[in-house]
């Protein structure tokens, strides 16, 4: 595939806007969205600086014209959709399960889970048509095991782990790999607001490989996922974390 069609979601920051830099450098045709006019006309011209063509959509991932004009807009300006990076997530509000209310919820649900969903059913909606495509949803580590007061989050990211599996079934049919990332700890705003100063001290002795990852590694995993290179795979979730689902590491000498 010379130069792909590639839509993302929540590309404004972190593990998004690395990928949508890291396509951009191979000259891929792009459509970022987020929910930020101005930060995304700025991110687009970056990444037309980068040498690819790129348009923005202000896109809420929770309503579904929003998702529409986002998968639509590939379609009108360039012809077709190759692969879609499905990222945008929130982690909503950490504490525990007896403080969960209706609203925290509903928005990180409606975020993670529902525009999970919107995303893959636009998606296939233009790539069953044209015969095929790559898909790649963000689930987490915490989508693959529990974390204390993250219940919701972690129950979101279970769930998009869940639904990778049951529309790359679907999608097999029609040449449409779904397949997710699941980033372990790694150095994006998201992870500056979930884990305290302290945390983070702690999360680089306890890691297998004794530092957090870079929104630019995640970024290489969901390119390889999604590229014809893993044309055999799909349904997978693939752990991208300096090793801590592999086991219990080694307790840092005292
Ligand atoms: N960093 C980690 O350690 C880690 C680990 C595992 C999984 N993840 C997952 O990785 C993905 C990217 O997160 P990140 O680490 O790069 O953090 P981030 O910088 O906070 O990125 C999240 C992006 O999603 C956008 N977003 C949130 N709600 C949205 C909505 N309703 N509609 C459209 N965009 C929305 C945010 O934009 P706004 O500014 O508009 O909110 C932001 O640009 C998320 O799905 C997250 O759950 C991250």
């Amino acid at each position: 595939m010379s130069a792909p069609v590639v839509v993302i979601t929540g590309a404004l920051t972190g593990i998004g806007r690395a990928t949508a830099c890291a396509y951009a450098r191979q000259g891929a045709d792009l459509v970022v969205s987020g929910r930020h006019q101005d930060v995304g006309d700025q991110l687009a011209e970056e990444l037309r600086d980068h040498g690819a063509q790129a348009e923005f959509v202000c896109a809420d991932v929770r309503r579904e014209q929003d998702v529409r004009n986002v998968v639509d807009k590939a379609v009108d300006r360039f012809g077709r959709l190759d692969i879609a990076f499905n990222n945008a997530g929130t982690e909503g509000k950490i504490g525990p399960v007896t403080e969960v209310t209706d609203e925290g919820y509903q928005s990180v649900f409606d975020t993670n889970v529902k525009g999970t969903l919107l995303c893959l059913k636009h998606e296939f909606r233009v790539m069953k048509e044209q015969g095929g495509g790559s898909i790649v949803n963000v689930s987490s580590i915490f989508g693959l095991m529990g974390y204390p007061d993250a219940t919701v989050y972690a129950g979101s990211k279970h769930a998009v782990s869940g639904i990778t599996k049951a529309a790359a079934l679907e999608g097999a049919a029609h040449g449409i790999r779904v397949n997710a990332v699941a980033p372990g700890y790694t150095r994006t705003a998201m992870y500056e607001r979930v884990n305290s100063a302290k945390d983070r001290d702690a999360i680089g002795s306890v890691l297998p490989v004794h530092r957090p990852g870079t929104p630019e590694e995640i970024a290489e995993a969901v390119q390889y996922l999604a590229s014809d290179k893993a044309g055999y795979i799909t349904g997978q979730v693939l752990t991208v974390d300096g090793g801590l689902m592999a086991g219990w590491p080694l307790f840092p000498e005292s």
